[in-house]
């Protein structure tokens, strides 16, 4: 058995038109790492999570679910995407039904659960994803952060093992977005895989326990977020910012603070600061 949730081998995926959108990117996701893929706008982030549910099916290279070499057949995609849910980006593509309770249903009914069942599963959605309040409003009205909210609960209602989420914090505003860290957390914590992308390097920095660079459809980096923002060249290299707390700490490190683990948010570094003090 892998030790790898998901694998991919050179993989290289083109667009109509020829538009190289991966250019041979391989890296492997460990079982039960909280994990970010970080790139700039058009760097491929969205089309390297179409393959890991065999959305898009690439030109060449291969991709590998729990060790096994996806299959583009219908029933093998069935199950795949049962075990592996996304969500989209562009909540406007994702979300078909007319309420926000028929759009979580949809995919616990179509697993085939009783009534109840799929209404609990429901329920429990919007109440983890915040938005109970929406269960009976249009889903085109709603705004485009309440969109992408209940894009996230349409991924949970199916309670797949791993969950990738397309920059599920863009348009989110603080509370949410901190809404939503938790919410990750908490997935995490009862053992669900979670992949997400994002442009945030605080949020990449703060939340994943290793991070991917995509660059121009190649991967530019990888590594554990201080490894990678501490690396000034990959920093620059990569189109990256290096996250505030760290400039923040360099700063203090000019100034003779000693550092015994990098922290990687405010409660982290207080703890190092009441060390450092009491010492
Ligand atoms: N449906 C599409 N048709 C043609 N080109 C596309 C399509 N979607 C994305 N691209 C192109 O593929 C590249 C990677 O895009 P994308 O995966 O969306 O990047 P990101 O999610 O990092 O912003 C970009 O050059 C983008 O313009
Ligand atoms: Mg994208």
């Amino acid at each position: 058995m892998s030790e790898y949730i998901l694998e991919m081998r050179d993989v290289v995926f083109d667009y109509p038109g020829g538009i190289r959108a991966l250019n041979g990117i391989s890296m492997a996701i460990e079982k039960g790492k909280k994990i970010a893929v970080l790139g700039p706008n058009g760097s491929g982030k969205s089309t390297l999570f179409l393959h890991f549910n065999g959305i898009l099916r690439p030109k060449s290279g291969k991709v590998f679910y729990r060790g096994q070499q996806i299959k583009y057949h219908r029933d093998y995609l069935v199950n795949l995407r049962k075990n592996v849910g996304i969500v989209f980006q562009d909540p406007d593509i994702q979300l078909f039904a007319g309420s926000v309770f028929q759009e979580v249903s949809f995919g616990p009914m179509n697993l085939g659960f009783s009534i109840p069942e799929v209404e609990k599963r429901v329920v429990e959605a919007l109440k983890a994803c915040g938005i109970e309040e929406l269960k009976h409003r249009p889903t085109h009205f709603l705004s485009f952060g309440q969109k992408k909210r209940v894009s996230i609960a349409d991924v949970l209602a199916m309670d797949p093992e791993v969950l990738v989420l397309d920059e599920p914090a863009a348009y989110l505003d603080p509370k949410h977005e901190q809404k939503l860290v938790e919410l990750l957390e908490e997935l995490c914590r009862k053992g669900k895989q979670v992949i997400l992308s994002t442009h945030d390097v605080e949020l990449a920095y703060a939340w994943a326990d290793y991070v991917f660079v995509l660059k121009a459809g190649r991967l530019a980096a990888e590594g554990t977020p201080q490894e990678v923002f501490q690396n000034e060249t990959l920093v620059k290299e990569a189109d990256l910012r290096k996250p505030q707390l760290l400039e923040i700490c360099d700063i203090l490190k000019q100034k003779g603070f000693v550092f015994n683990k990098m922290p990687r948010n405010i409660p982290e570094f207080r703890e190092e600061l009441l060390i450092y003090v009491e010492s």
